[in-house]
C-alpha cells in the first residue's frame, strides 16, 4: 500500500507518500510565509493562487522523493476539512484526477484528526482510549479519542486559538508572520523573564474545559502600545494614562515569555483537568503547529510524567501543516474500507 496524501486547507501546499507500516517515503511542504508576511496573515485569495501554481510541482517531487512511479500509487487522501474553501478545493481537485486517471481510491480526511495521528508516523500506534489535545492556527480543541478516527469533543475554544494568538502577539511586537516560531524563541533567549508581566490566563476554573485567549492577547497589546484612555466622567478631571515605556529588545523578550507561559499554562490546565474528569486513558496525544513550541512540549512531558502517562507529541516537521499526517491518517481509513467518490467537496469546519 501506497498512499499519497495531499495538504492545501491553509498557506503549506504539501504532498507525501505514506506505506501500509505507517512509514513516510518522501514529504514535501511548500511554504506560502513570504506571500502573506506583509498583511500579518494568510489572504484567502493568495493562498488559493498559490496552491494552484505549487500543487503539481509539489505533487511531482514526493513521487520522486519516494522514489516511485505515479503507478505505484494505491490510494489518494487529500484533506477536505476543516480550512478555506478556496485553498482546499485547489488539492481536492488534484486529488480526484489523479485518483480517477489512475482508477486508485480516494479518500477525504479531517485535518484536526490528522494533525494528532501524526504521532504514528514512522512511529508505534496509539493506544487507545487517548486523550488529544490540538493546538493550530486554527484550533484549540481537546478531544477523546477512540480510534484514530472517532473523535468527541470535551473543550475547545471560545475565541482565538493558541496559534492566532501567538501570530497576532508577533504582529503587535512586529516580529512577522507566522508568529509562534520567532515568538517560542524569543521568550527562550537566555534572560527572558517569564514573570515579567502578569498577564491573564482564560476561564481559570477547572470545571470549565475551554480555552480563551483573546485576554492575553489584548493585555499584550496594551503593554505594546498603552491602554485606551478611560471614559470622561462630567465634572471630573480626565483620568491620566500612564505612558507607554519605549519597546527595548529586553522588553520584548520578556513579554514573549510571559505570553508564554500564560498560553502554555492555560493548555495544561485544561488537559490535566479533562484527564482528572474524563480518565483515566492509556495515552496523551498531541498535535498542530503550537505543538511545536518548545516550552509546551516540556511541560508536557512534565505532566505525562506526574499522570504517569506515555505523551506523544508528533516529530518537529509533522506538528505544521504537512502531506504526510494526510496520507497516514488516509491509508488506515482505506484499510478499513473505506472510499469517497467524486463528490467529496471542501468543508470549511470540523467534524467535531
Ligand atoms: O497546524 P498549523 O501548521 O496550521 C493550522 O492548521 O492552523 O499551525 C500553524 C500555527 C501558526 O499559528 C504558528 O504560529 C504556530 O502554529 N506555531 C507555533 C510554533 N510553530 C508554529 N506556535 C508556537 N510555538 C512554535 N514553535
Ligand atoms: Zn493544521
Amino acid at each position: 500500500m501506497l498512499t499519497l496524501g495531499i495538504e492545501s486547507s491553509c498557506d503549506e501546499t504539501a504532498a507525501a507518500v505514506v506505506d501500509a507500516d505507517r512509514r513516510v517515503r518522501s514529504s514535501v511542504v511548500a511554504t506560502q510565509h513570504d506571500l502573506h508576511a506583509e498583511f500579518g496573515g494568510v489572504v484567502p485569495e493568495i493562498a488559493s493562487r498559490a496552491h494552484e501554481r505549487l500543487i503539481l510541482p509539489v505533487v511531482r517531487g514526493a513521487i520522486d522523493k519516494a522514489g516511485i512511479g505515479l503507478s505505484d500509487l494505491t490510494g489518494i487522501a487529500v484533506g477536505h476539512r476543516p480550512g478555506l474553501v478556496g485553498s482546499l478545493l485547489v488539492g481536492i481537485s488534484a486529488a480526484k484526477a489523479l485518483s480517477w486517471s489512475l482508477g486508485v481510491p480516494l479518500i477525504g480526511v479531517d485535518h484536526v484528526h490528522a494533525h494528532l495521528d501524526a504521532v504514528t508516523l514512522d512511529d508505534e500506534p496509539i493506544e487507545f482510549p487517548a486523550i488529544g489535545l490540538v493546538v493550530s492556527g486554527g484550533h484549540t480543541t481537546l478531544y477523546r479519542m477512540d480510534s484514530p478516527t472517532a473523535l468527541t469533543r470535551l473543550g475547545g475554544t471560545i475565541d482565538d486559538a493558541a496559534g492566532e494568538a501567538y501570530d497576532k502577539v508577533a504582529a503587535i511586537l512586529g516580529l512577522g508572520h507566522p508568529g509562534g516560531p520567532v515568538v517560542d524563541r524569543l521568550a527562550s533567549e537566555p534572560g527572558a523573564d517569564d514573570r515579567a508581566f502578569g498577564f491573564p490566563i482564560g476561564l481559570m476554573k477547572k470545571d470549565n474545559l475551554n480555552f480563551s485567549f483573546s485576554g492575553v492577547k489584548t493585555a499584550v497589546l496594551y503593554e505594546a502600545r498603552g491602554r485606551p484612555a478611560p471614559p470622561m466622567i462630567p465634572g471630573k478631571p480626565a483620568l491620566e494614562v500612564p505612558p507607554v515605556p519605549p519597546m527595548t529588545e529586553e522588553r520584548k523578550r520578556d513579554i514573549a515569555a510571559s505570553f508564554q507561559r500564560c498560553v502554555c499554562a492555560a493548555l495544561l490546565r485544561k488537559t490535566e483537568a479533562a484527564w482528572t474528569r474524563h480518565g483515566p486513558f492509556s495515552t496523551l496525544v498531541v498535535g498542530g503547529g503550537v505543538s511545536a513550541n518548545s516550552r509546551l512540549r516540556r511541560e508536557l512531558t512534565d505532566l505525562g510524567e506526574r499522570l504517569g502517562v506515555p505523551v506523544r507529541v508528533p516529530p518537529m516537521e509533522y506538528c505544521v501543516d504537512n502531506g504526510a499526517m494526510i496520507a497516514g491518517l488516509g491509508t488506515k481509513m482505506l484499510g478499513e474500507g473505506r472510499r469517497d467518490d467524486l463528490s467529496l467537496t471542501a468543508v470549511p469546519t470540523t467534524a467535531c
